[in-house]
């Protein structure tokens, strides 16, 4: 496994259009190693999420972290492979993101608090779930790259952004999360 370089804001590959996966690429060893590149690249980057146009492919995958059905376990990562997103209900709700690709700086965002998500997993297999809240904003931040979408995009205020020392000396709290995606 290696870690990838990831991304930054200005390189053209985060405001394309990625391409769906091909099924029958998935259990290919190239595509399984590209998927635990990306888990391995996500950890050392301390991120909750990450999708493959940050690592400089143009294609319609993601891995994400999230809390352990059991949550003793603590955190679990999870792959989605050409994955839909559907708002269910109209509720959204502001809250704090960061991006690996565009480091040190925190924004606030507005974000459906429930979801359904359908998607292949890293076996290529169908999944269907509905996301809530923490879970639910890091999904939608993680389609959105590969929609070509940044999360300042999303923000109907610009008045939020802010660099890191200065979020976490005026604005950070305790239930914020603190993780870039
Ligand atoms: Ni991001």
């Amino acid at each position: 496994m290696s870690i990838l370089k990831v991304s930054q804001m200005g390189h053209p590959v985060l405001r394309r259009e990625a391409q769906p996966v091909d099924p029958d690429q998935i259990q290919t060893d190239a595509f399984q190693r590209l998927v635990a590149d990306m888990h391995q690249t996500m950890a050392a980057y301390q991120g909750v999420g990450l999708a493959a146009p940050q690592v400089h492919y143009s294609i319609r995958m993601l891995v994400y972290l999230a809390e352990a059905e059991d949550s003793e376990d603590g955190a679990e990562t999870f792959t989605l492979i050409n994955p839909t997103i559907e708002p269910i209900g109209a509720e959204m709700e502001s809250g704090w993101e960061g991006c690996l690709s565009i480091p040190d700086i925190r924004g606030q965002v507005p974000r459906y608090t429930h979801i359904q998500v359908d998607a292949l997993d890293e076996e290529g297999e169908a999944i269907s779930f509905e996301a809530r809240d923490f879970e639910a904003r890091v999904i939608q931040h993680e389609v959105d790259h590969l929609d070509g979408i940044l999360y300042f995009d999303r923000m109907d205020d610009l008045g939020s952004l802010s660099f890191m020392t200065e979020y976490e000396m005026f604005w950070a709290s305790d239930r914020d999360d603190e993780a870039e995606s």
